[in-house]
């Protein structure tokens, strides 16, 4: 059956939630021809038991599993570009937004020529009572003065994560789209051309049943990501930015060391220079993958290998920091733009190649053991 409507649910760690909000988008969604697409980032919860076992019994209901990726954004852009249905609706799996409201929006869309209807949780008629804590409800309402600034549109609630769009929106912003961190709603108002033609309805954002929130110790930073990436993302990528930051940082770390050990703890020079290398190494090591990749932090063992491919990388970045100064120098440069050019190409470097072996698609990844009864037979 063809669908006009697709409701696109991500899905972490939501097992007891999937039933019950099934149930209730039947009840709300009785005579029309509606999807739910689920999109998973490998719960551990035994939520894909439930969501494969649904699926297999009813058409309505699909599941987009994704391995080894995270994000509530992309798994939302993903799932939307899943289906053709030619509306689309964003919902939390974890019954706090109000499925009541899915008709309306549908009908804001259908016939009343509105482009993206966005459920707010400050409209008028609207309450948050939900929002776990104060600092929580703080976060969002500064939130919503800065999100607005790159909105465009006055909108009560622009970090909601409940709307519905015609594809045709989704279209013509679907390649600008950030796909980092949670920010879909404001990613899409961000990327269009110009305000969608847009409508807001209250609701009552209602307490989290069962499982808990992922967002909560997340939500700022990477709030300041996605502002950052629209902002000075344009000209400079967010990463290099924050890696460079870093690397400032390591410069301070490097001379601290030094001068500690040289001065107060009287080692020789070379050692000295040896030990603060090491040290300013180990912490730009540190602070980017809390940071800069704070969405791909490497642990465990993961960290140990990421920190010597990190090492491997920096010494090689070193001698091109040096070859490259000399080259200029020799050339007749004045010695402080020849130590300065040397020492961004070295940076850039650093940062390309990082990306790609320490953090990027070359990383240590775990795998886990084969379990003893599979296998051999
Ligand atoms: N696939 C996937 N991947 N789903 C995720 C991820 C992820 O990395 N992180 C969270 N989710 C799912 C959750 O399972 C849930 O269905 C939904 O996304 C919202 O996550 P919550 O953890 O319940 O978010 P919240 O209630 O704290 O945050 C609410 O407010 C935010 C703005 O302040 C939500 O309404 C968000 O959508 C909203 O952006
Ligand atoms: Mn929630």
């Amino acid at each position: 059956m063809p669908y006009d409507l697709a409701i696109i649910v991500p899905t972490l760690n939501e097992r007891d939630n999937i039933e019950p909000l099934v149930a209730l988008l039947d009840r709300t969604l009785a005579g029309e021809r509606w999807q739910v697409l689920f999109v998973d980032d490998d719960s551990t919860d035994g939520t894909l038991d439930v969501l494969r076992r649904l699926a297999r019994d009813r058409a309505n209901v699909s599941v987009l599993h994704r391995v080894g990726r995270r994000g509530l954004s992309s798994a939302c852009i993903e799932g939307m570009l899943a289906t053709a249905a030619p509306y689309l609706a964003v919902m939390d799996a974890d019954l706090q937004h109000d499925e009541t409201l899915l008709p309306r929006m549908l009908t804001l869309l259908r016939d009343e020529d509105r482009e993206i209807v966005v459920a707010s949780r400050f409209a008028e008629g609207a309450s948050a009572a939900g929002l776990a804590s104060a600092r929580r409800e703080m976060v969002s309402r500064v939130g919503n003065f800065l999100a607005n600034r790159i909105t465009g549109a006055p909108l009560t609630d622009p970090l909601s994560g409940f709307f519905m769009l015609r594809r045709e929106l989704l279209d013509t912003v679907v390649h600008d789209l950030s796909g980092t961190g949670f920010k879909i709603l404001l990613d899409i108002f961000a990327s269009s051309p110009r305000v969608p033609r847009y409508a807001e309805l209250g609701f009552t954002f209602r307490e989290r049943q069962a499982g808990e929130s992922k967002l909560d110790s997340q939500v700022i930073w990477e709030f300041g990501m996605l502002l950052a990436d629209k902002t000075l993302g344009r000209w400079i990528p967010v990463r290099f930015i924050l890696f460079a930051l870093v690397g400032l940082l390591g410069v301070g770390v490097h001379l601290l060391v030094l001068g500690v050990m040289l001065h107060l703890a009287g080692v020789v020079f070379l050692w000295s220079q040896a030990t603060a290398t090491v040290v300013a190494m180990t912490s730009n090591f540190a602070l980017n993958n809390a940071f800069t990749y704070r969405d791909r932090r490497l642990r465990g063992l993961g960290f140990v290998w990421g920190l010597l491919s990190f090492y491997l990388v920096c010494a090689i970045g070193a001698v091109v920091n040096v070859e490259v100064a000399d080259l200029v120098y020799r050339n007749g440069a004045h010695w402080a733009l020849a130590g300065f050019v040397g020492a961004v190409v070295g940076s850039v470097w650093n940062f390309g190649v990082s990306a790609i072996v320490t953090w990027g698609p070359l990383r240590p990844r775990r795998k886990t053991p084969p379990s003893s009864d599979a296998g051999a037979t």
